[in-house]
C-alpha cells in the first residue's frame, strides 16, 4: 500500500500555523510572549497586563492598563439566568465540565456573539477573560450547594478569583504567587486546546464556540488535566520516604508519571523552575512543606530513572493545594488563565483565516461489494 510521506501521528513536528503570540525555544528551554521572556512576565508583570499584551500585541501604557483593568472588573458578573442554570447542575459534576457548559451559556447572552469582526472579538475576549474566574468559582460552589460569592471590584483579577472561590482574601504572598501562576498558564503556542480553538473558528464559527472547544480539549489528563492527577499522586504517595518505591512501581508497570514530559520541551519545561520556586515560597510562608517535599522527591526519582523533567502542571499542584483550592478546580484554573492565550489565538486565526482541514491517509479496505442486509 502506498503511504503518504508527510503523515505525522499526533501532528508531531508539523508546522500548522504562523503566530506572533508566543515562541518556544526548545534548545534554550525558553518561552516568550510577544517577544517578552516568561521569566520577566511571571515575576514583574500582572495577569491583567499580560492579558493585554497577548490580546493587543504590545504592553499597555499606564492609562491603557488602568482602563483595561476597569473594563475587566465591570465584566466580572454573569447573567442571573446563568447562575440559575448552573445551580441545577448535579453535585457530582466535575468543575471542568461545569466551566465548559458555563462559558457556552454565557455566549448566549453576549449581544455580539455573532459579530466576528476584529474589534468585536477583542471586546468579547475581554468579557471572556473577565467572566471565566467567576464561572470557575460558581462552577465549584453551586454544584456543591455553597452560596455564590459576588466578585469584588477592589481586588485584582487573581485575588478576586481566590476570594470568590474560597470566600476569603489570600494572605501573605499567595495572591501574587497565584497571579504569577496564571501568567505562566496564560499562553503556550500551538498546544492541543489552542489548536482546537483555531480549528473551531476557522469555519467562521464564533469565539465562544472556540473557547468552549478549547475548555473541552484542555480537560484531558495528557493536557491540562495533569495538574489534578499530580495532586492525587502526591496524596496517594502520602510520605516523602514512600515516593521512591511508588514511582519505581509505576515505571516498572510502564505507567506514566503525571506532570512529567512534554511534546515540545525535551530539555525541560521553561515554566517548571519558576513554579518550583513558587511552591517553595508558599510552603515556607505556611510553615508546611510536606507536599512540596514529596514533589521534589518524585522529581528526583523520575529524572534519575527516565531523564524526564517536570512540566508546567507538576508544581502548580502543591501550590494550589496549599492555597486551599479543591483539586477539581485545578484544571479550570488553568483554563481561566489560558483564556487570554486562547482568545489571542482565535483573533489571530480570524484576522487571516483559512479553513483548517488536513488530509488523512486511508488504510481501510477497498472495492467491497454491497449486499442488502438480508443477504449478509
Ligand atoms: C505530555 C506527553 C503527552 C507528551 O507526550 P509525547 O510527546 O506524545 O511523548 P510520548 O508519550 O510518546 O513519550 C515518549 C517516551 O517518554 C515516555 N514518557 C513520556 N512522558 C512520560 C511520563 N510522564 N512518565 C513516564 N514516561 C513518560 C513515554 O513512555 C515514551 O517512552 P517509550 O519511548 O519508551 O515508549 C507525555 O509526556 C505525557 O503523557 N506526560 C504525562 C501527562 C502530563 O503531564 N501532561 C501535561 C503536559 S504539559
Amino acid at each position: 500500500m502506498e503511504t503518504s510521506s508527510n503523515y505525522s501521528p499526533g501532528l508531531e513536528g508539523i508546522v500548522a500555523g504562523r503566530t506572533t503570540i508566543s515562541e518556544i525555544d526548545e534548545a534554550r528551554s525558553s518561552l516568550m510572549f510577544r517577544g517578552y521572556d516568561i521569566r520577566d512576565l511571571a515575576t514583574k508583570s500582572t495577569y491583567e497586563e499580560t492579558a493585554f499584551l497577548l490580546l493587543n500585541g504590545r504592553l499597555p501604557d499606564a492609562a491603557e492598563l488602568a482602563a483595561f483593568e476597569s473594563r475587566l472588573k465591570a465584566e466580572r458578573g454573569v447573567p442571573g439566568e446563568v447562575i440559575d442554570l448552573l445551580g441545577k447542575i448535579p453535585a457530582h459534576a466535575h468543575s471542568m465540565d461545569v466551566l465548559r457548559t458555563g462559558i457556552s451559556l454565557v455566549g448566549l447572552f453576549d449581544p455580539e456573539e455573532w459579530d466576528g469582526s476584529h474589534d468585536a472579538n477583542i471586546r468579547k475576549a475581554e468579557r471572556i477573560i473577565a467572566k471565566m474566574p467567576t464561572l470557575v468559582a460558581l462552577g465549584y460552589r453551586l454544584p456543591h450547594r455553597m452560596k455564590p460569592v459576588e466578585p469584588r471590584d477592589d481586588l485584582p483579577h487573581a485575588a478576586n478569583f481566590l476570594y470568590m472561590l474560597l470566600d476569603k482574601e489570600p494572605d501573605g504572598p499567595k495572591g501574587r504567587i497565584f497571579d504569577s501562576s496564571m501568567i505562566i498558564y496564560a499562553e503556550h503556542e500551538y498546544n492541543a486546546s489552542s489548536f482546537a480553538a483555531h480549528v473551531t473558528v476557522s469555519t467562521l464559527s464564533d469565539i465562544y464556540s472556540g473557547i468552549t472547544a478549547a475548555v473541552g480539549t484542555l480537560k484531558g489528563p495528557l493536557h491540562g488535566g495533569a495538574n489534578e492527577e499530580v495532586m492525587k499522586m502526591l496524596i496517594d504517595i502520602g510520605e516523602g520516604d514512600k515516593a521512591e518505591k511508588w514511582v519505581m512501581d509505576r515505571l516498572g508497570r510502564k505507567e506514566k508519571i503525571m506532570g512529567f514530559g512534554h511534546r515540545v520541551y525535551k530539555h525541560g519545561d521553561s515554566r517548571a523552575p519558576i513554579l518550583k520556586e513558587a511552591s517553595k515560597e508558599v510552603c515556607e510562608f505556611d510553615g508546611y512543606c510536606h507536599w512540596h517535599e514529596i514533589a521534589v522527591k518524585v522529581e528526583e526519582v523520575v529524572k534519575r530513572e527516565k531523564g524526564l523533567l517536570p512540566n508546567v502542571d507538576f508544581f502548580t499542584a502543591s501550590i494550589y493545594y496549599l492555597m486551599g483550592l479543591p483539586i477539581e478546580t485545578f484544571t479550570p484554573v488553568f483554563a481561566m488563565a489560558r483564556a487570554a492565550g486562547w482568545c489571542a489565538h482565535v483573533i489571530e486565526q480570524l484576522d487571516d483565516n483559512r479553513l483548517i482541514r488536513p488530509a488523512s491517509e486511508y488504510v481501510g479496505q477497498r472495492g467491497l461489494v454491497y449486499k442488502p442486509v438480508g443477504e449478509r
